[in-house]
């Protein structure tokens, strides 16, 4: 299947101090034309690593590509020089950040923001970037964008501040946006307008999203693929049905189960996870593994299709049970 944006075996590490580390292997993932994909994982598992990867973001050395594939619309983007790839960052492929303040320049009103990316992506004159600013800020259903564009970033909201920041990822047309934890730092109510906005915006305007998330409801509300990322590597994956109504991957589950639904379900994860032996070659999840077995600590699983598009690396290879 021609799939729109794919990547295959790719890994990527870094040298320290303590010597040379991975941080991903993925072996594959596919996100078709319009279609919005989820990638979750806790805190350290790569995911920013993945979507800087993707960018060509990421400062070579300390980086390393080790080896594989990114094709975007047809192209690997790995093979593309600095000068090729600036044809594809903030024009066809664009990223909202996990830190709106940071992204935002606080001595510059967000409306001069959004009009300068417009005119250098897109070589409009200033009076035309100046219409279409309004016009987005109007698509990111922020109301009155004529006073809107006269504030500081300090002047907005956090959900505000956000809202710009989609509305500067979508202004110059990108056919792809990576949403790196973009409610990360929002109250509950607020994450809930942008994830609205988020899944709106990729259906009318056709956009692929590659939503990065730590938190499986998040991307339930957004997306229909998910792929859960364990220390740079892809356990699970599958539609959101697949993967998060029916996870067979006990960290999948694990992950599931640390969802508080109420006050009184709240579940310590670091409980439910007893940390134990390290694996050594073998899974990534054993020394925390509830249902590991002995070919666990010597065998790493690669991804297997268990039915329909859902895959696992696991080696109980589907078969349930109670952590
Ligand atoms: N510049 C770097 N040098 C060395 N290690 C790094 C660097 N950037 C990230 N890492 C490591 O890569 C792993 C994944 O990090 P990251 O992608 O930021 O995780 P997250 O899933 O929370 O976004 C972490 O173990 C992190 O320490
Ligand atoms: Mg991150």
């Amino acid at each position: 299947m021609n799939h729109y944006f794919e990547i295959k075996d790719l890994k990527v590490g870094f040298k320290t101090f303590e010597g040379y580390k991975r941080a991903l292997d993925i072996e594959h993932l596919a996100i078709n034309k319009g279609e919005s994909y989820g990638l979750i994982g806790e805190s350290g598992a790569g995911k920013t690593v993945l979507a800087l990867t993707i960018l060509r973001l990421l400062a070579m050395p300390p980086t390393v590509v080790e080896s594989g594939q990114i094709i975007f619309a047809g192209e690997d983007l790995l093979t593309k020089s600095e000068n090729e790839m600036r044809l594809f960052r903030g024009k066809r492929i664009s990223m909202i950040f996990q830190d709106p303040m940071s992204t935002l320049n606080p001595v510059f009103t967000v409306g001069e923001q959004l009009r300068q990316v417009i005119q250098n992506n897109r070589g409009l004159a200033k009076k035309e970037a100046e219409r279409v600013a309004l016009e987005t800020i109007d698509l990111v259903k922020l109301p009155d964008a004529r006073n809107i564009i006269h504030k500081y970033p300090h002047e907005l909201s956090g959900g505000q501040r956000q809202r710009i920041i989609i509305a500067i990822a979508l202004s110059c047309g990108a056919e792809l946006l990576i949403a790196d934890e973009p409610t990360r730092n929002l109250d509950v109510t607020i994450q809930a307008g942008i994830l609205k906005l988020i899944a709106e915006l990729q259906r009318d305007l056709k956009v692929s999203v590659l939503f990065i998330a730590n938190n499986p409801g998040l991307v339930s509300a957004v997306c229909n693929q998910v792929a859960i990322l364990q220390e740079g590597k892809i356990v699970e994956k599958g539609t959101v049905r697949e993967v998060l109504r029916n996870s067979v991957h006990p960290y999948t589950t694990a992950l599931l189960r640390a969802i508080p639904k109420s006050k009184q379900d709240k579940i310590d994860l670091k409980k439910l996870i007893a940390s134990g032996e390290v694996s050594n070659g073998g899974c990534a999840y054993f020394s925390r593994c509830l249902r590991r077995q002995d070919i666990c600590s010597s065998k790493c699983p690669t991804l297997n299709l268990l039915g329909g598009t859902h895959f696992a690396a696991c080696h109980l290879n589907g078969e349930r049970g109670e952590l």
